[in-house]
């Protein structure tokens, strides 16, 4: 459905992304996630065809965004970042403006597709009122209603959920969901959970690279610092000492004893060696001082911070 190839952009002296390629297939959902200034927007406005790539080519519904720019249109909605809202209109005007800037046809056709996707951002509510009094989460459901009166198979999101509380984040997850049953649906975020909870893959960005492809739990575990954690009752450096001889000096073990003699120990990179837990479950397990012994795999957001290789500032 969607096919990235080598895209490259540079505004003057920026160079926002340096060649990234990817493909997403027919109904899937796949999440865009990345810090600021990752090169999401700049992306999904090529995808777009909203500006021009200065390297590199993308193929939508078999149509380029290169060549074939009108082709591509009409078959991709499209959130903007900040969605151009017209705050005198109602919302019906305005999807009715939608519809006919999109040459959807006669009267009949145009307000068929409006009821329909009216229905599917369930904005019954609020149809006669003028979008500048809608509360943030009706204005971005009319937002991704205008991207979808066209009924496309490709649905572009800039982050669709910013800005919204909870219950507004979840009303525009149920749309995602739903519109990504038979489409495509690309969106971005810089929200962790949002991929884990929207999204069948996960793209992440950074720094105009790709740095990650896969399942959300995937993701999860491409992160070499899986760890083990051991607690023990008795001395830490002994129990770090037969840690040690049990895997092989290598392993990096750090601990600490609290006052009631108990050890806690953090056994790190166990995941590339799925033998560890049960060595160290079977040496520690049969012993009296024996607490506690389990894998924390990291979440999703340290699989980010470890892929990105630094700490950016996120909610
Ligand atoms: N019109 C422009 N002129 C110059 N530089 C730009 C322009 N648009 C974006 N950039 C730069 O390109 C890089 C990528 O920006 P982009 O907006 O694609 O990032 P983003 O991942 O969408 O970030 P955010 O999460 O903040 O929306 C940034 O360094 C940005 O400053
Ligand atoms: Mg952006």
């Amino acid at each position: 459905m969607i096919k990235v190839d080598g895209l490259r952009k540079e505004y003057g002296s920026v160079l926002a992304l340096s060649g990234i390629s990817f493909e997403v297939p027919k109904g899937q959902v796949l999440g865009f996630l990345g810090p600021n200034g990752a090169g999401k927007s700049t992306t999904l406005k090529i995808l777009t065809t909203f500006i021009q790539a200065t390297e590199g080519n993308a193929i939508l519904d078999g149509f380029s965004v290169r060549d074939q720019p009108n082709e591509v249109r009409k078959r991709v909605g499209y959130l903007p970042e900040h969605a151009p809202l017209y705050l005198e209109m109602t919302v019906y005007d305005y999807l009715d403006y939608a519809a006919r800037s999109r040459d959807l046809g006669s009267r009949q056709e145009c307000r068929r597709a409006i009821a329909r996707v009216v229905d599917i951002c369930t904005l019954y509510e609020v149809i006669g009122r003028r979008i500048g009094h809608l509360s943030k989460g009706f204005r971005q459901r009319v937002g991704l209603a205008q991207a979808m009166i066209h009924d496309p198979d490709i649905l572009i999101l800039d982050e669709p959920t910013s800005g919204l509380d909870p219950i507004q984040i979840g009303e525009i997850r149920s749309v995602i969901r739903r519109m990504g049953e038979e489409r495509s649906v690309l969106f971005s975020t810089h929200i962790i959970p949002e991929v884990e909870l929207s999204c069948d893959r996960v793209l992440v960005i950074d720094k105009g690279k790709l740095v990650g492809d896969g399942k959300p739990e995937e993701l999860r575990e491409t992160v070499t610092s899986s760890h083990l954690l051991l607690r023990w009752k008795g001395d830490k450096e002994q129990a770090i000492k037969d840690v040690k001889e049990l895997l092989g000096h290598e392993v990096r073990v750090d601990g600490f004893q609290k006052n009631d003699g108990i050890s806690h120990l953090t056994i790190h990179n166990s995941a590339p060696e799925k033998g560890h837990y049960d060595k160290l479950a079977s040496a520690f397990s049969g012993q009296g001082q024996f607490l506690e012994l389990r894998e924390e795999k990291p979440s999703l957001e340290e699989a980010f911070f470890s892929l990105v290789g630094r700490r950016t500032e996120h909610h």
